[in-house]
């Protein structure tokens, strides 16, 4: 099967080309239009998105299509994004996609956007199949999964306030670095000294109870808008004792070491409770690599994987996208073109007991 796969939610315009099977993927081609214009705004502005999407869309599917030697009426299926995201946004891709799918006689296969992020680690890891937990932290979104198989999602705990990406981001603004912030956040802390030698900042971690039990009805939640606030204060009373500049990389790095201590924990809580060996990880977050790390130290010696995709795929991409839209067309899953962009709604298959 020969996947086409286009995504436009948010401020990136993709299409990429995956083909196989679930079992054995492989990725043709991927192309990223990253729109930086909003980096001078500081977050997404979602009229201009639109309007990016508009002139990127084609000429992104045609470079795809070009680098993997393919042309538009050899594909299976076109997959593309509906949900969630930016109307706009989503609107771009949906109506290209049913257009493109309509004129060359090709289902089209409308794909929810985290599902897709689940799918991210496949493309590079043939093992990173259900059963596992997943953890999905992008800008919008922080999720906690069971998934016992493809296509079946288990609600375990989610953000009550903020999303994980979305803290690093209001952060990174605290601390005068640019947007988006996780990355800038990540090379700051790391010039932090670590806490084994007693670094000044050290920031309460959110609904991280030691006797915490499973019934709690935070045992899988986070939290992450009071640990913001108290970045705010640790910020404000360096800057009135005019010691901001020697304290930045010390702050970054007290928060991300709570932000991370709290996902660790609570993915390790949900592997435990459900005997899975693998754990995914997904969305921008991700690429974090004091994540990844401290991840892996968790499990390792447990017998478990951990896998997180490269940052090109843990971001918004449209492989990922394919792939999700690879399993969907190969259950005979197509949608008639009457879908449409949404901009928020939950998963398809997920269910919490
Ligand atoms: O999945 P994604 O590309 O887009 C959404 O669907 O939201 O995630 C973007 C988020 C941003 O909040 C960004 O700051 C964060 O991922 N991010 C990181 C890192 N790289 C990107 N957060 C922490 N550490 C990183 N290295
Ligand atoms: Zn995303």
């Amino acid at each position: 099967m020969r996947v086409l796969g286009i995504e436009t939610s948010c401020d990136e315009t993709s299409a990429a080309v995956v083909s196989g099977t679930l079992e054995a993927l492989s990725l043709d081609s991927l192309v990223i239009l990253s729109q930086d214009v909003h980096r001078l705004f500081g977050g997404v502005v979602p009229e201009i998105a639109s309007r990016q999407h508009l002139t990127g869309i084609v000429p992104a599917v045609e470079a795809a299509l070009h680098d993997a030697d393919v042309s538009a009426d050899e594909l299976d299926a076109i997959a593309v994004t509906y949900a969630p995201g930016l109307v706009g946004a989503l609107l771009v891709g949906t109506s290209y996609a049913k257009t493109l799918a309509f004129v060359h006689d090709v289902p089209v296969v409308p794909v929810h956007h985290l599902e897709g992020h689940l799918f991210a680690t496949l493309l590079e890891h043939g093992t990173a199949a259900p059963p596992f937990t997943a953890l999905l932290v992008s800008g919008g979104h922080t999720l906690l999964l069971d998934v016992p198989e493809w296509g079946r999602y288990r609600l375990l705990g989610q953000t009550r306030d903020d999303a994980a990406g979305e803290a690093f981001d209001k952060v990174a603004k605290l601390l005068g670095l640019p947007y988006p912030g996780g990355r800038p956040v990540e090379q700051l802390a790391a010039t932090a000294e670590s806490p084994a030698h007693g670094h000044a900042h050290y920031f309460a971690r959110p609904m991280l109870r030691r006797r915490a039990v499973v019934t709690d009805d935070d045992y899988y939640d986070c939290s992450f808008s009071g640990l913001k606030t108290a970045v705010l204060h640790a910020v404000r009373n360096a800057e009135q004792a005019g010691t901001l500049a020697q304290e930045r990389a010390s702050i970054a790095r007290g928060f991300q070491d709570a932000v991370i201590d709290t996902l660790v924990e609570k993915v390790y809580r949900a592997a435990k409770a459900h005997r899975r060996g693998r754990v995914v990880l997904g969305g921008g977050v991700a690429c974090n690599g004091a994540l990844q790390q401290a991840m892996r130290e968790r499990f390792a010696g447990r017998g478990g994987a951990v896998f997180a995709p490269t940052p090109r795929l843990a971001t918004d991409n449209a492989a990922m996208i394919a792939a999700a839209g690879l399993f969907r067309a190969q259950r005979g899953e197509q949608g008639d073109a009457s879908f449409t962009a949404v901009a928020s709604l939950p998963i398809p298959g997920l269910f919490s007991e």
